[in-house]
């Protein structure tokens, strides 16, 4: 007897979250496929200025605290990490923004987490309603930008919004171009100051009027300030301190609709140990904290006591700022004049227009070895087509002085 088929609609389901489909517009993947098939044709060794990964060592005390803690190893590591871990992150914040004392409560307005690409995207399974303002909830989000804020907002089933992010606007979005319309759906604004790309910042007051309109509107603004501690002079503003220096007001308290993301990876050169902090609004923190316990990754406690001498340590962060003003001492010396080179204010990344990224993007490792990221694949094309990173490349300037000036000479000769 022949066995029954099984029905035609369970073959035809799709297996796939396709909503996550444009999620393979991963933007290495794409500068694998445009650089892998070319060969360099000059002798000089492959310099990797593609990639923002630090390549100077973290401080040399993470591994004695590592050892020390190893008995910990066989722990689950606890949702919040440790007490101490989150009073020397509340420490820290007090001392970096000039907060008054007691502003930040390390039980209520802290969640430790492995580094902050995971809780920027999870922020949206948080903070994403079904609908808002009586339609599909929006996401804003700056265009170019890290691409993780794009995943969220499609893994959640938002409508994702591009702020132009541009020169006219010092390459911040602009609170000013977004309607009323939109500002009602809006459940999370993701900001990035210092950028990553462009390597600009945004001051008190531009921080304050965002911090308004997420009250005004009740949607969260989600600023990564993951490169506030890598700057050439004026020590960038944070989000939190605009929230203190904004105080209690109409729409809101304290921390109310603010979260900050901060971590080791670029101030300590640590991304390996996967350690930082996401810091706010009571209210989100405790909704985060709860989806912990389902689909997130606590730190280890080895790696939460060497997080914690990490954080109550500057001097190498000192040792690390002094090799990155040197490369934009190097950078300012070479290629001044050239591709439209602006001295960054914060960050590792020079963001250079070359006309066509991509082009200019291939023929660097072809002809230098230096490998760079299209702008393009950092941006999303505009309602007109026109792709706002199209005309740049990004370079990282993750090495020391050394390697920086060999491998920004070439790039120079090569432009
Ligand atoms: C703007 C920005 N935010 C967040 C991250 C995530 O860094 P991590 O998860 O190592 O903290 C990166 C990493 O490159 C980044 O460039």
């Amino acid at each position: 007897m022949d066995r029954p088929r099984p029905m035609l609609r369970f073959c035809q389901a799709p297996m796939f979250n396709d909503r996550l489909d444009p999620l393979a517009d991963y933007p290495f993947r794409k500068l694998a496929a445009l650089l892998d098939p070319i060969q360099p044709v000059c002798n000089d060794a492959p310099v990797m200025l593609s990639v923002g990964e630090p390549q100077n060592q973290p401080p040399a005390f993470i591994k004695d605290v590592l050892s020390e803690n190893a008995h910990l190893w066989n722990k689950y590591p606890p949702a919040l990490a440790t007490p101490a871990y989150r009073q020397a992150v509340a420490d820290w914040l007090t001392m970096r923004y000039k907060l008054p004392a007691g502003f930040v409560d390390p039980d209520r307005n802290i969640v430790p987490v492995p580094g902050t690409r995971e809780p920027l995207f999870m922020l949206a399974l948080v903070a994403i309603p079904q609908s808002k303002g009586g339609g599909r909830p929006v996401v804003l989000m700056p265009s170019p930008s890290y691409h993780v804020y794009r995943g969220a907002a499609m893994a959640a089933n938002a409508e994702s919004v591009y702020l132009p992010a541009t020169a006219e606007s010092n390459f911040l979005p602009d609170p000013a171009t977004v309607s009323k319309a939109v500002l009602d759906r809006t459940a999370i604004c993701y900001l990035c100051t210092p950028s990553n790309p462009q390597g600009t910042m945004g001051d008190l007051a531009y921080l304050k009027s965002w911090i308004k309109l997420a009250r005004e509107h009740d949607f969260v603004l989600a600023v990564d300030e993951c490169y506030a501690e890598i700057y050439d002079v004026q020590p960038p503003s944070g989000a939190l301190e605009a929230c203190a220096a904004l105080g209690d007001g109409p729409y809101g308290t304290a921390m109310d609709n603010v979260v900050v993301f901060h971590s080791l990876s670029k101030r300590s050169s640590a991304p390996g140990l996967r350690a930082g902090f996401m810091a706010g609004d009571a209210r989100v923190m405790a909704r985060y904290a709860e989806l912990i316990g389902y689909a997130c990754t606590p730190m280890p406690l080895p790696i939460v006591a060497a997080a914690t001498a990490v954080w109550r340590d500057e001097a190498h962060v000192a040792v690390n700022q002094k090799m990155y003003r040197g490369n934009f001492d190097i950078a300012t010396r070479l290629l001044d004049g050239k591709a439209g080179y602006f001295r960054p204010q914060a960050g590792f990344f020079l963001w250079l227009d070359v006309g066509d990224g991509e082009a200019t993007c291939a023929r660097l490792w072809k002809e230098a070895a230096i490998r760079t990221i299209p702008g393009a694949y950092m941006a999303v094309p505009d309602a007109k087509g026109v792709n706002p990173g199209a005309p740049y490349i990004r370079v990282a300037l993750v090495y020391d002085n050394d390697v920086t000036e060999e491998a920004l000479g070439r790039l120079a000769r090569a432009l």
